[in-house]
């Protein structure tokens, strides 16, 4: 089944030009977007109070991912919950909630016990799901399947870009009574047809992603900087990293480097720093300036043509990667990410698709 591929996770990351196109498949009209499993819960979602989206792990990323969006296109806040926390504190949830579940499985239990605490406190549930047919997609009032295909790998790959996609056109749906954001809408529907193509274009990194990851080989840590749009990426990039090639490895806010992290910085941890086009670019650029300054060995993942604006001394690696629309970069930058993790794992000697300790759907509390 992992046909010419030598483990799952690699055959995911390379199927994910293919993966996104089943997630949108029937769904994208030139006119807008086509959620069949939201259509009756479009008005109930506008007049809510509040999105809450609950996940664990990858999937909570994906939400994370798709949160900045989500208030841009809908106009209501969004909290993010992991369910674990969610549950340990027994947080607010309100019958004016809608509370987004995002799971790969459908099947997590504190993903499930956060959905059955919800449905008691009267929110909308709505499923943000891979598995036809799970627990979560047939509790919730509602949702989206995701049609990615069986992912089976332990580490989450091709199921995190199309949460985000299928999170990308939930946003879409539910602002489309909106004439203000008309054109922002077409040039993101634009962008979510042209990413399987963006896609296949940054899988040609696996050779230099392959080198990369020989580089760090030995490394004991890897620190990823995001923002805006790219915090999750920082954040499910070092979660690869530190669940398959089982090394160290932390997602930051670029934001708040000066406010701890900043000591960590020497001539030899490795620090990727996520600079692609976007509102936040030139703040990416000045956070890089002040690594150099204090001679950290950088990563950037930069647009493609911008590898003198984000490091003009010269000094720095830069890994290119094609532009989309902004709210879509993080469906293409997670895809070095994921294929540094794998090289990481397989030149480093550790099991691919089985991580230690780990279980592909965590059913226990
Ligand atoms: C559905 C069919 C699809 C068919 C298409 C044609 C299914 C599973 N899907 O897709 O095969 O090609 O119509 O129009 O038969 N749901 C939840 N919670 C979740 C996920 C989904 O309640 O977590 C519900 C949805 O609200 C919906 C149903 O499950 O009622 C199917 O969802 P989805 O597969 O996303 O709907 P369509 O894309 O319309
Ligand atoms: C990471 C990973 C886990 C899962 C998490 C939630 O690669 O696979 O972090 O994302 O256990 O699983 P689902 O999405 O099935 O609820």
């Amino acid at each position: 089944k992992k046909g010419s591929y030598d483990h799952f996770m690699q055959k995911e990351i390379h199927e994910q030009p293919h993966s996104l196109t089943t997630t949108m498949r029937g769904r994208l009209k030139d006119s807008g977007v086509l959620l069949g499993g939201l259509k009756e819960y479009l008005k109930t979602i506008r007049r809510s109070r509040r999105v809450v989206f609950i996940g664990c792990g990858t999937s909570y990323n994906a939400a994370l991912a798709a949160r900045p969006f989500v208030e841009e296109l809908t106009g209501i806040p969004v909290a993010m919950e992991v369910a674990s926390d969610l549950l340990d504190r027994q947080g607010p949830i309100y019958r004016e909630d809608t509370a987004v579940f995002v799971s790969q499985s459908g099947e997590t239990a504190d993903t499930l016990f956060a959905l059955d605490y919800a449905l008691e406190n009267g929110a909308l549930c709505v499923g943000i799901t891979n598995t036809v047919g799970s627990t979560l997609s047939r509790k919730t009032h509602c949702g989206v399947h995701i049609n990615a295909g069986c992912e089976i790998g332990v580490a989450s790959t091709k199921a995190y870009t199309s949460q985000i996609v299928a999170m990308a056109m939930l946003a879409l749906a539910v602002g489309s009574d909106q004439i203000s954001t008309q054109a922002r809408r077409n040039v993101i529907i634009s962008g979510l047809s042209s990413l399987p193509s963006k896609a296949s274009e940054v899988l040609k990194l696996d050779a230099e992603m392959k080198e990369l990851a020989s580089s760090l080989i030995d490394s004991e840590s890897l620190l990823v900087f995001g923002r805006g749009y790219n915090y999750a990426t920082a954040l499910e990039g070092a979660l690869k990293v530190k669940e398959v090639a089982l090394m160290h490895s932390e997602g930051m806010l670029a934001g708040e480097m000066k406010h701890g992290p900043l000591a960590l910085v020497d001539e030899n941890l490795p620090i990727i720093v996520i600079a692609t086009r976007d509102a936040c670019f030139s703040k990416q650029q000045s956070v890089i300036q002040q690594l150099l300054s204090r001679k950290g060995r950088l990563i950037v993942m930069c647009s493609e043509g911008d590898t003198s604006a984000v490091c003009p001394s010269g000094s720095c690696r830069v890994i290119k990667v094609p532009e989309v629309a902004d709210c879509l970069q993080p469906v293409i930058n997670i895809i070095p990410l994921q294929l540094l993790a794998y090289h990481l794992t397989v030149l480093r000697g550790f099991d691919v698709d089985q991580p230690r300790n780990l279980a592909k759907s965590v059913t226990t509390q």
